[in-house]
């Protein structure tokens, strides 16, 4: 196999797709507060998708290996690395939430993206964190144009994230997407400049860098066969945009209303 090109048809796909991935995120936004559990987050999502007519890519996801994913999105809490399966713990004050959502269209297109949420007040570390590991994602995706290579992207999240005192972890990358939830290639959030695949207008994949606080270590948390958290148990955080490669540069596909704003360093979503 190898990565797909996308047709002006299909990122037209594609656009709605990672639009109504990123209206999910919005939908939840403002009910994420002390005493939620994940769980209701996760049927807000679940009636947010209903409304939209798309249905959610991870109910049920199986990679070989796994047992099938029961929620409709993940959620992700303080040393929760990824894939945190929504349960019945209420959050408090002070938690940080990574919540990934990836959808469906009628048409068989997938959208995915995540965000980080601050529940009530937070500490400046966690704060910090979450705010870097934003602006980690995005000092990947400007490395995106045609010519540039997946180890440039790699390459500049590990330098921003470990330049901060941060860790990269390494098990879990971004993905291509389009009619596929997980396909060629990988995108890693570490690695060297000039490596790799060559970009080339029409790819769409994912960026989605996991920062931890302290070692970038991790392990699978209990038996249920998805929950992975750093193993001295820091602060991870987590943000997911799905990108596409134009013919000067990127297009940030999973972009809606009330996205967050950009950092400084950024001045286009798309070029
Ligand atoms: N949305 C995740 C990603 O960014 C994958 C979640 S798979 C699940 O690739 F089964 F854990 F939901
Ligand atoms: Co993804
Ligand atoms: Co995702």
């Amino acid at each position: 196999m190898s990565i797909t090109i996308k047709t002006a048809e299909d990122i037209a796909g594609m656009r709605l797709a990672c639009r109504l991935a990123s209206e999910v995120l919005d939908y939840i936004a403002p009910h994420i507060k002390p005493g939620i559990t994940t769980k209701e987050i996760d049927r807000l999502g679940a009636e947010c998708m209903a409304a939209q007519g798309t249905i959610s890519a991870t109910v049920g996801y199986q990679p070989p290996g796994y047992p099938p994913y029961p929620g409709a999105l993940c959620t992700s809490v303080n040393h929760v690395v990824c894939h945190g399966i929504p349960n019945d713990k209420p959050l408090k004050k002070g938690d940080i939430v990574n919540v990934d959502v990836t959808i469906i269209t009628k048409d068989g297109w997938y959208g995915d993206t995540s965000r980080m949420y601050l529940v009530g007040e937070c500490s400046i570390a966690a704060k910090r964190l979450s705010a870097l590991t934003y602006d980690a994602m995005w000092m990947g995706i400007q490395q995106v144009r045609p010519g540039a290579h997946l180890g440039d992207i790699g390459h500049a999240i590990q330098k921003f994230a470990e330049g901060h005192g941060f860790s990269v972890v390494r098990e879990f990358c971004g993905h291509g997407i389009g009619k596929v939830f997980h396909e060629e290639p990988q995108v890693l959030h570490y690695g060297r400049p000039g490596t790799l695949e060559e970009l080339k207008p029409g790819m769409v994949f994912t960026i989605e860098p996991m920062i931890n606080a302290g070692r970038r270590e991790i392990k699978e948390f209990g038996n249920d066969g998805w929950t992975i958290v750093t193993k001295d148990r820091s602060l991870s955080a987590q943000w997911e945009h799905t990108v596409l490669v134009t013919e000067t540069g990127y297009e940030v596909m999973t972009l809606s209303a009330d996205s967050p704003p950009l950092p400084a360093f950024v001045t286009v979503t798309a070029t």
